[in-house]
């Protein structure tokens, strides 16, 4: 066999490849050549008939030619797989411009706050009236200001009540903590600001606990007086009149009832009067454990810097999504974080009119 054979071979395959539309005619093409009855391969195996001297010369020549025919094969499987994955993107592609539902006119659905936020505002409003300030922290908070500085030492009975979610060590070896309540922005507002102070905190908290009354993330709202001269008739009178003008009754009975927190002392239970039968507030004979509070530890002062036989004052703390159940009669607690447009609807609040005391909130 002469050279032109495997020009003709060299044509011929390309040929054949150009021709070849989909895989499997190309896979037939590379039989044709490469595969055990393939033309290439009978030419190898016709080699050894020839004398040494020419066998060399053309052995060396078809080495050259497999190798060129092997390349071009590959090419030809390279494009027609890429053919087929453009012809796979583009029957399967997704119509992603299907027009949206109408949208109702402008104006016909104003949206509405939702009812934690308007909880929290009203707080604002009652608490901003009494001439208290907001006042915020972080939502991942140091081991030290949620707990320690709190008086709540390494293996109080308490940090094991508070459900923590812990997150992993910091340089310091130190879990930080998603914090467990608002209390630990007590102790930041008392390090960066000079008393007298007058603070409320609105603000996310976190517990990992999860059933009809609670979730893993909730809100709670805590207060914090510091001054020079106040007592517990200063917290009783400030809570009463904040119980009062946040549900919206004159005259609801406020019991307060001897408790314990690790960063006050004495520390008390704040009950309003109800109905357990009916959930009606204001009368009944019933009471019910609104929220927590006290007189400023002597140590949580101290451990802010403030001199305790200077400075005193009280502290406390609730729960939003309790107290707005309580006030709109809502049984669980869930809907809060579903998102229901109806639900939204039913118990959101008119945006354009925010809470004032002149009209109750
Ligand atoms: N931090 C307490 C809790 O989460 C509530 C509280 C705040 C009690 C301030 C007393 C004073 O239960």
């Amino acid at each position: 066999m002469r050279a032109d054979d495997l020009a003709a071979l060299r044509e011929e395959t390309a040929a054949q490849l150009a021709a070849a539309a989909d895989l499997r005619a190309w896979d037939a093409v590379r039989v044709g050549v490469l595969g055990r009855g393939g033309r290439l391969t009978a030419l190898l195996k016709a080699l050894g008939a020839l004398p040494p001297e020419a066998r060399r010369e053309r052995g060396a020549a078809l080495n050259r030619l497999k190798a060129e025919l092997e390349a071009a094969i590959e090419a030809r499987r390279a494009e027609l797989e890429a053919a087929a994955l453009e012809a796979r993107l583009a029957a399967e592609r997704l119509d992603v411009t299907l027009p949206p539902r109408p949208h109702p006119p402008l104006g016909a659905e104003a949206g509405a706050i939702h009812p934690i936020s308007r909880t929290m505002e009203e707080l604002v409003a009652i608490f901003g009236a009494m001439g208290f300030r907001v006042a915020e922290g972080p939502d991942i908070e140091s081991d030290w200001h949620n707990f320690g500085a709190l008086n709540i030492p390494e293996h109080h009975p308490a940090r094991q009540d508070h459900d923590t979610f812990y997150l992993p060590p910091g340089p310091d070896g130190r879990r930080p903590v998603l914090r467990t309540h608002t209390s630990p922005v007590q102790i930041r507002t008392m390090l960066t600001q000079p008393p007298p102070i007058r603070v409320i905190v609105p603000g996310r908290t976190w517990r990992a606990d999860h059933d009809a009354t609670h979730s893993p993330m909730f809100h709670q709202v805590e207060g914090l007086v510091i001054d020079r001269a106040i007592t517990l008739g200063h917290l009783k009178g400030c809570l009463i009149d904040f119980l009062r003008a946040f549900f919206g009754i004159a005259d609801l009975p406020v019991r307060f009832r001897a408790s314990y927190f690790p960063f006050t002392e004495p520390s008390m239970e704040v009950d309003i009067g109800w109905n357990r039968r009916t959930g009606e507030l204001g009368k009944g004979g019933d009471w019910l454990e609104i929220l927590g509070s006290g007189m400023v530890h002597p140590r949580v002062l101290a451990n802010c810097g403030l001199d305790p036989r200077e400075w005193q004052g009280f502290a406390f703390g609730m729960g939003v999504e309790r107290i707005t159940m309580l006030k709109h009669g809502m049984a669980d607690l869930r809907p809060f974080y579903e998102s229901d447009v109806r639900w939204l609807r039913h118990y959101g609040a008119d945006p354009l009119s925010p809470p004032s005391l002149a009209e109750g909130v």
